[in-house]
């Protein structure tokens, strides 16, 4: 038996929900490329598309809509649960538990879209419900004549955020709401395929993003961006963070060996929204110089920008503190894990790798 570390190159399924091209940087959601989608739709179709295999026609467009306003209201149990978690706790520690919270007997057998639905819009409530507790602040009534993507907003700021917003939080989700079998999708089909229900699928993959290698990544940009805090000062902290073979937030990435489609276009829309920012220039110049010092460094490696360096600009613009980095890509996440859920329990196999032994045996 080979041991393959991290799992790297070994193929656990087959998928019809995606196709992550590493070597021609190319996002593929059920035959359509994600940037094309992230121009004009909005999450709601791009889950419509990924747990359906088709995009919604008008009266499904229609219908989804009113699906996921009508889920977005949170029980009053969960709002006295959250309220009672201590405020130290981090944000995604909260929806984590919040989440495990819902878990009741209409999520028990094989994960449906309606639960999918259920989690999915319920979870910009549990953020904007916890911040505005924290803050001593009532969160605003829900409304139901706005989109997914513009109500996180509304919820979080208490008024009806602008078109240019909501579309650049709107290319954030759809570009991030699937990408095959990376960990945390990984996770939410491990504990699929053991028949277990959807809430557990999706408690486990939020354990499995915030990690910093993974969605743990675009606080991690934008603490490196307040470290640096001016041009000259860039240079001498990346090669002290090389030197000592530290890592480089929002770099890197395990599948593509060319450009993230998904930070070229992340960068597009945060060059509209701040070109003209300080915090956007100086963010440019880091990517400039890390990209060269990475080619110093760590020469044949390929490493390019990830999609999470440019997400942090983009939250950045639209006014998301660093806290709600994480927490918000979870909200766009949970589509690409209810579709893997679904995908898994359709033709189910209990996922059981191997271990070779290498500790001592009994004498
Ligand atoms: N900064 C510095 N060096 C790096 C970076 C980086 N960001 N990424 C990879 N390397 C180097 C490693 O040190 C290693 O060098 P070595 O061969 O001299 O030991 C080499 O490149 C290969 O690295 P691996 O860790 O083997 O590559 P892997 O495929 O496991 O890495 C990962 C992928 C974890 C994303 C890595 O690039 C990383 O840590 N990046 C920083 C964190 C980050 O931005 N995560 C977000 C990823 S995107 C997402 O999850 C949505």
């Amino acid at each position: 038996m080979s041991v393959k570390p991290g799992l790297e190159g070994v193929v656990a399924a087959e998928t019809k929900i995606s196709h992550v091209d590493g070597e021609r940087g190319r996002l593929i959601y059920r035959g359509h490329r994600a940037e094309d989608l992230a121009r004009t739709r909005s999450l709601e179709e791009v889950a419509f598309l990924l747990w359906n295999g088709v995009l919604p026609d008008s009266g499904e467009r229609e219908t989804i809509r009113r699906e996921w306003a009508s889920a977005r209201v949170l029980p009053g149990y969960l709002k006295d649960l959250i309220a009672a978690i201590p405020r130290e706790v981090e944000m995604t520690d909260v929806i984590r538990t919040a989440v495990s919270a819902l878990g009741s007997a209409s999520f028990e057998g094989p994960p449906t879209r309606e639960q999918a639905i259920r989690i999915a819009a319920v979870l910009p409530t549990i953020i904007a419900f916890r911040r505005h507790h924290l803050a001593g602040s009532e969160p605003p009534e829900a409304r139901s004549d706005l989109s997914h993507v513009a109500h996180y907003l509304y919820l979080l700021r208490g008024e009806v955020p602008s078109p240019a917003h909501v579309r650049a939080l709107e290319t954030y989700f759809v570009l991030t709401a699937e990408h095959g079998m990376n960990a945390s999708t990984f996770a939410a089909r491990v504990v699929t395929s053991t028949r277990s229900d959807l809430i557990s699928a999706i408690v486990a993959a939020i354990g499995a993003l915030k990690g910093p290698l993974h969605g743990g990544a675009p606080a991690g940009v934008e603490s490196m961006l307040d470290e640096i805090g001016a041009e000259e000062r860039i240079e001498p902290w990346i090669r002290k963070r090389l030197e000592r073979n530290e890592r480089l937030m929002g770099f890197g990435h395990r599948i593509y060996k060319t450009e993230d489609p998904r930070a070229a276009a992340l960068r597009e829309i945060a060059v509209r929204l701040a070109a003209g920012e300080p915090w956007f220039r100086l963010a440019v110049r880091v990517e400039e110089e890390a990209l060269r010092l990475l080619g110093e460094y760590k020469p044949g490696r390929r490493i390019h920008t990830n999609v999470e360096y440019y997400a942090a600009a983009v939250f950045r613009a639209v006014g998301l503190p660093k806290e709600l980095f994480t927490p918000t890509f979870i909200c766009s996440r949970i589509v690409g894990w209810a579709a893997h859920a679904m995908e898994q329990a359709e033709s189910n196999r209990l996922i059981r790798p191997d271990a070779v032994y290498i500790g001592p045996m009994p004498g």
